[in-house]
């Protein structure tokens, strides 16, 4: 295991429960979740805590999910500084619920707090709050086998002062929605090469979950959409040759075939966001009898790769997307097609264990489930 998840021993600061409204009915849930377009049906709870620097994490509470009043002037609405997680729970096939990984996805959103100069929050606080409102929400947590509750952790400067210098009040939120399907019934993406944005530069924000990085990336994506494609594939912003990750997920390569299949996935270089699904699958592929190796890939290598057939699959994982086949590559200079087209043999292999690893089906020996 690369990205440690074994609990902390530091106590975390109360969660009080405020006026929690009656639950809706299954049946009231249920018409609302019928349609769970990805981050648009948001469940009945949130939690929230306050920092400042004279009294440190404090407030702690688990309320209905509300509207926020906010000064105007509060720097992350001007300053952006903001960073948040995405991690989800699952319902067993038991029918119990967990969280996959939280203290990892709390060490990342330290690890952002601190990029961005805010305070970071102590994972063990983080994950008692992903326990809190998954308790609170417990029915919202979908038992159907392609659907998740997917955890939204949020921290922002809410100090109102507009000197450009790091804010000493913020506010963290955990909010919740259900999800499906990130690109709906499973098909290859088609993703698009962008020659002419970049993500991000060495030094600068690429390996932490900043809220800008995604504003950012919009015109990009939106180009994508443009030429057809699901996903934009970033390229290193120096040499625009190297691949390093897509919109919201990292990126795995196969190269050979059957007992000489081997997964390469670009380093960590900083500018990339240190994917906890990427981290799993670094661990666990082995077991399955996948090599792994972290090495540049550019996008020559890419095309070439896919022409001589050295590079058989080519798949994005993350998150929200789990693992998705990427069937086509579109370029300014034409497409190229990986392998067939089709989803490979060994992104359905990694798909179907991570899958029986959240179900509570398959075995779990690095402990990745946190059981609520
Ligand atoms: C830019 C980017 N890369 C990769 C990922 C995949 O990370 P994870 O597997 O932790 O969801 C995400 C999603 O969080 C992302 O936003």
């Amino acid at each position: 295991m690369l990205i440690e998840d074994t609990p902390r021993d530091i106590t975390s600061i109360p969660f009080a429960h405020h006026g929690t409204p009656a639950l809706l009915t299954p049946a009231e849930r249920g018409a609302r979740t019928a349609e769970a377009p990805f981050g648009s049906v948001f469940t009945e709870h949130m939690v929230s805590l306050k920092w400042t620097g004279t009294d440190g994490w404090h407030d702690g509470e688990v309320g209905p999910y509300a509207p926020l009043v906010l000064d105007p002037a509060a720097v992350g609405l001007h300053y952006g500084q903001s960073v948040f997680e995405g991690l989800k729970a699952y319902r067993t096939a038991d029918g119990r619920t967990a969280v996959f990984r939280p203290h990892a996805h709390g060490d990342r959103f330290r690890r952002s707090a601190a990029r961005l100069l805010m305070p970071e929050l102590p994972t063990q606080t983080f994950v008692h709050a992903v326990e809190e409102l998954v308790r609170a929400d417990a029915a919202w947590v979908p038992a159907e086998e392609h659907r998740s509750l997917y955890l939204r952790p949020l921290l922002f400067a809410s100090e109102a002062h507009l000197a450009l210098r790091p804010a000493r009040e913020f506010r963290f939120l955990l909010i919740a929605f259900v999800t499906e399907r990130f690109f709906g019934a499973p098909r290859p993406i088609t993703v698009w090469i962008s020659e002419d944005y970049a993500r991000a530069t060495p030094g600068g924000t690429g390996a932490a979950k900043f809220g800008g990085n995604y504003a950012a990336s919009y015109a990009a994506q939106a180009r994508a959409t443009a030429e057809g494609c699901d996903q934009v594939v970033w390229l290193d912003a120096q040499e625009r040759r190297w691949v390093e990750e897509l919109g919201g997920m990292n990126i795995f390569f196969v190269e050979g075939t059957g007992a000489q299949r081997r997964l390469v996935t670009p380093p960590l270089s900083g500018t990339i966001l240190p994917g906890v699904t990427r981290d799993t699958i670094l661990s666990a592929a082995p077991e399955l009898g996948l090599p792994v190796e972290e090495r540049p890939v550019s996008v020559e290598q890419w095309r070439e790769g896919c022409r001589q057939g050295r590079i058989t699959e080519v798949f994005a994982c993350g998150t929200a997307a789990q693992v998705s086949s990427v069937g086509t590559v579109r370029t300014a200079d034409g497409d190229f097609t990986v392998g067939d087209g089709s989803p490979g043999p060994v992104a359905g292999m990694i798909s179907d264990l991570l899958a029986g690893i959240e179900r509570g089906l398959a075995p779990d020996p690095a402990g990745w489930m946190h059981y609520v």
